[in-house]
């Protein structure tokens, strides 16, 4: 299936590109910097925007890290907060009880992944850029 009517998409990847329990870093708009993040849990993509709910900035401490040393959450490497990979809640560090942004995704026929348009969160981005 394309893209939903109306909604503004930017083709990813392959959904072949992201193994069980991967995740990658993307930049679609080019903003100098990775503003989602797709990670691959439980056979589902799930999309995520890269900006943690305790300070709201980008999450990783490289390219595409966005995990915990066991991978089993997704790490905010500014101070640690840990967050729960079906829901995105944080159920450890600063920002405990609030959760990640979903990222909406849509997925084809031919397995190209597509980032949605979400345009408040990535406004919201642009004023946080670190070097990846
Ligand atoms: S900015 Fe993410 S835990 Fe503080």
């Amino acid at each position: 299936m394309s893209p939903q009517a109306g909604a503004r998409a930017w083709p990813l990847c392959h959904e072949s590109a992201i193994a069980e329990g991967e995740v990658r870093g993307f930049d679609p708009e080019g903003e100098g910097q990775d503003t989602l993040f797709v990670l691959r849990h439980r056979g589902q993509l799930q999309g995520w925007v890269n900006r943690c709910p305790h300070q709201g900035v980008p999450m990783a401490w490289r390219r595409h890290a966005h995990l915990n040393a066991a991978g089993t959450h997704v790490q905010c490497h500014a101070h640690g907060a840990l967050f729960d990979k079906d829901s995105g809640l944080c159920v450890q560090g600063p920002c405990l009880g609030q959760s990640l942004q979903r990222r909406p995704l849509r997925v084809d026929a031919h397995g190209a992944v597509f980032a949605l348009s979400d345009d408040g969160a990535l406004e919201q981005l642009k004023e946080h850029k670190v070097e990846t």
